[in-house]
């Protein structure tokens, strides 16, 4: 047997299983939040949606709308409180904006961002931030950017109970820092990233922007679910940034489907209004 026999026969497995995953219907017949350890049992069973929400109403609308699993992402910097990038986002800003979304909802699970500067100094610091996010946030898990450099960070919240989702590929916190947003298709990097956020205890993985078949692979080969964005269609689940699935901008990354265009809508309405004061069309 070849040393990489094993790897093909789960490959095999996983890849018949993900063809013939049952349709996805958020969890029912429990009063409870949806848990990491549900979320990781939905591995190779059911292709499920992911989408960011803030605050209360869009938490409640994701709900209604059947998406039991929201993020509260730092994206916030960015679609929210108007930065050009996440990085300036903080530890506050995200227990605000996440206990928004947990007062908002009731059965999903809220996965929480954790924000730049909150887990790079020591593992004592980012399991502080990671209780902080639970007891003060009401996060569910928490989600932290980087490869095998994280590994020890992962495990250290993991091992105080609290469940990690990895984050790899385009890691925006610190891209205009050098990197930048290309799609990433170092394969071997990749594998290896992953690889070591697994064994480090975390339920699920984001794969951002990087080489589809990667992906692909990525998720055959991971006893973890994929959350895909920007990673073609091969990832067990797919999240997308609200204000992009809802059309809020005009301009919103290629791979990011709009599904309606809140923007524009949202616009003429006001432009309406101000009309109408204008005119005296007043009830
Ligand atoms: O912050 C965010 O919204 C994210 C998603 C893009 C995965 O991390």
């Amino acid at each position: 047997m070849t040393e990489g026999s094993p790897a093909v026969a789960t490959h095999t497995i996983h890849k018949n299983v993900l063809e013939n995953a049952r349709p996805y219907e958020p969890e029912k017949g429990t009063v409870r939040r949806v848990t990491a350890g549900a979320i990781k049992r939905r591995k190779g069973r059911t292709i499920f949606p992911i989408v960011t929400a803030y605050d209360a109403p869009f938490g409640q609308f994701a709900e209604k709308a059947g998406i039991d699993v929201i993020l509260v992402g730092d994206s916030v910097g960015n679609v929210v409180l108007g930065y050009d990038e996440t990085t300036p986002v903080t530890i506050e800003d995200m227990v605000h904006h996440a206990s928004a979304v947990v007062r908002g909802t009731s059965r999903a699970h809220i996965m929480v961002d954790m924000p730049f500067g909150s887990y790079q100094v020591s593992d004592e610091d980012a399991t502080r931030n990671a209780i902080r996010l639970v007891k003060d946030g009401g996060a569910c898990s928490v989600k932290m950017e980087g490869g095998t450099f994280v590994a020890d960070r992962i495990r250290a919240i993991y091992s105080a109970g609290i469940p990690v989702v990895g984050h790899i590929g385009v890691m925006p916190q610190t891209a205009s820092l050098g990197p930048g947003y290309k799609m990433r298709k170092n394969r071997e990097r990749l594998v290896a990233d992953a690889k070591a956020i697994e064994a480090a205890g975390a339920y699920a993985i984001v794969l951002e922007v990087i080489d589809h078949e990667v992906a692909r692979e990525l998720t055959e080969m991971l006893t973890i679910p994929t959350i895909g964005i920007g990673s073609g269609p091969h990832c067990d689940s797919q999240v997308l940034v609200l204000h992009d699935v809802l059309g809020m901008y005009p301009d919103s990354p290629s791979f990011a489907k709009r599904y309606t265009s809140i923007g524009t809508d949202a616009t003429a309405a006001l432009q309406s209004f101000a009309e109408d004061v204008k005119e005296k069309r007043f009830p």
